[in-house]
């Protein structure tokens, strides 16, 4: 979960850090839309919670591995983030790839992870699985403490970020700016 010391800092994070200390104690500042590619080829997204950056240029989401994303993203890991910052009026694109980390693999991060959760935030993972058909006798706990057994299905979704896209609606005319690793981050204005 630290931060490696041999990866500088890509100047759009000093950005985002910004755009995401206007949104204040929202914790709709920490929601991001994560888009993947369906199984039938067809595009899917959904919102997420960030949950912590894990690198310079990684960050982590945690998921459900028995949930369709998580198929979806087997594959080869391609997915991009939309971030929305309203109080900035900047949206962030963040494209690269999805690394699935599942306890077996990991087990040390992982439960790190399952203990930075809230008791209700854990809860979801103690439910059926997602997207079968609802089971009214089925559990759906409030609350999981802390103790509670780390899931199997318990996941970390970690993207390296490999391009940038940041639209700024602040000024006129509005700016956009794109940054890519693949050009050691060098930053190029667009036409908004
Ligand atoms: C505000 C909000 C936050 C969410 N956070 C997460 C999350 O952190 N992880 C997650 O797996 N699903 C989260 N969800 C649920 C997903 O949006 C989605 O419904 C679920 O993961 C199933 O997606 P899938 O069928 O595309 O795999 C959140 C939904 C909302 C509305």
């Amino acid at each position: 979960m630290t931060e490696p010391i041999t990866e500088a800092m890509p100047p759009w994070r000093p950005l985002l850090r910004a755009a995401m200390q206007r949104e204040g104690r929202s914790v709709a500042g920490r929601w991001v839309q994560l888009a993947t590619t369906g199984l039938d080829g067809s595009p899917r997204v959904r919102t997420l919670v960030f949950r912590s950056w894990a690198g310079a240029n990684q960050l982590d989401l945690f998921s459900d591995q028995r949930s369709e994303k998580v198929k979806e993203l087997a594959n080869n890991g391609a997915s991009e983030l939309c971030w929305l910052f309203p109080k900035a009026r900047q949206q962030y694109r963040l494209r690269g790839k999805v690394e699935l980390i599942t306890a077996g693999e990991q087990p040390e991060l992982c439960q790190e992870c399952w203990h930075k959760l809230s008791d209700t935030g854990r809860a979801v993972w103690g439910w059926p699985t997602p997207a079968d058909p609802l089971d009214p006798a089925a559990a759906f706990p409030e609350r999981l403490s802390e103790t509670a057994k780390l899931p199997e299905h318990f996941v970390v979704l970690r993207m390296r970020v490999k391009a940038v896209e940041r639209l700024n609606l602040g000024p006129h005319p509005h700016q956009r700016t794109r940054w890519s690793a693949e050009t050691y981050w060098r930053q190029q204005q667009l036409n908004p």
